[in-house]
């Protein structure tokens, strides 16, 4: 990567911005309800890479928005994606043991604990999004986007595609655009909602974005197979002891290697028409491209 330096620091700085925000709207564990929110903090505060939050960010300023602005809806992202982990790691659903690099939530806790801690994140998720003091159709507008790309036309309806397991390749490829590019499609439109963006915007933005949450699950599948666990911070190698079709089991190690680099590539083009604004969201598609967690 030409600007790595560079790169990281922002990226960990926006990292630190949304780790405070997070800390800030999620209720403490204390009182009567301290297991659930004890239970919560533990998988939200565990060190996952905030990859979604910091796409609405980058999106947001690269048109010249104010970031402050997008942080409940980068933050409600977040906690869409933390309980999308915590269900996906349930016994009757992927059965994992670590994520982000410690026991699963219901391995910790319990199923129960599991199921509910990942109900009240998506709650507060939405409550966040809805105290957003910014133009009440902007808040509208990303409610909407967050709710279909959570829900069965969005991440919900890939998971339950992949329990299935699609052989075929076209649907195959549309499962994933559900059940992993959802989200991060939505962060991108959430940073193009509160940027303001023009309507010229959506379409470099949109194919950036269906583009880069394909290529993040290519990765996924390639890094179960040649991975390391401990830096991934969760066990190799289960995609094959669930029998999951991945795009490694699909098209074999070298053309998802293949593929992966022209996703990657194909993002950086169509970002590229924003100019060296673009920079951090191209840097993120090669950061994404060569990350090793
Ligand atoms: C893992 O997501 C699940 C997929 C959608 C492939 P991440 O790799 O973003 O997980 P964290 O948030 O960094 O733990
Ligand atoms: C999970 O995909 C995607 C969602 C949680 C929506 P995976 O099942 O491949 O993710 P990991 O490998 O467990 O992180
Ligand atoms: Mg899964
Ligand atoms: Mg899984
Ligand atoms: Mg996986």
């Amino acid at each position: 990567m030409e600007h790595e330096a560079e790169f990281l620091l922002e990226y960990n700085q926006k990292v630190e911005l949304i780790n405070e925000w997070l800390e800030n709207v999620v209720p403490q564990a204390e009182g009567d309800c301290i297991a659930l929110y004890k239970a919560l903090r533990y998988s939200l505060f565990a060190g996952g890479k905030r990859i979604r939050p910091v796409i609405a960010m980058a999106v947001c300023e690269m048109l010249g928005g104010d970031v402050e602005q997008v942080m409940p809806f980068a933050c409600a992202i977040e906690l869409i994606h933390t309980y999308s982990l915590i269900h996906d790691d349930l016994p009757a659903m992927d059965n994992d043991d670590l994520r982000r690099g410690q026991p699963t939530c219901h391995k910790k806790f319990d199923e129960a604990t599991a199921i509910l801690v990942g109900d009240a994140l998506q709650a507060l998720a939405f409550e966040i999004m809805s105290r957003s003091e910014i133009n009440p159709i902007i808040v509208l507008e990303c409610i909407r986007t967050v709710a279909t790309a959570a829900g069965g036309d969005g991440m919900v309806g890939g998971q339950i595609r992949d329990i299935g397991g699609c052989e075929d390749a076209e649907l195959h490829n549309k499962m994933n655009n559900l059940k992993t590019g959802a989200l991060i499609m939505a962060s991108a439109w959430m940073g193009a909602l509160v940027g303001k963006a023009a309507i010229e915007d959506y379409r470099p933005i949109g194919i950036y974005a269906q583009s880069l949450g394909i290529a993040f699950q290519v990765k996924d599948d390639i890094l179960d197979v040649e991975g390391n666990a401990e830096k991934l911070g969760k066990k190799t190698g289960q995609d094959s002891v669930t029998d999951k079709i991945t795009y490694v089991s699909h098209m074999g190690l070298d053309r998802a290697k293949d593929y992966l680099l022209e996703l990657t590539d194909n993002c950086k083009d169509e970002i590229a028409i924003f100019g060296e604004k673009s920079f951090f969201l191209q840097d993120l598609a090669t950061y994404l491209y060569e990350r090793d967690n």
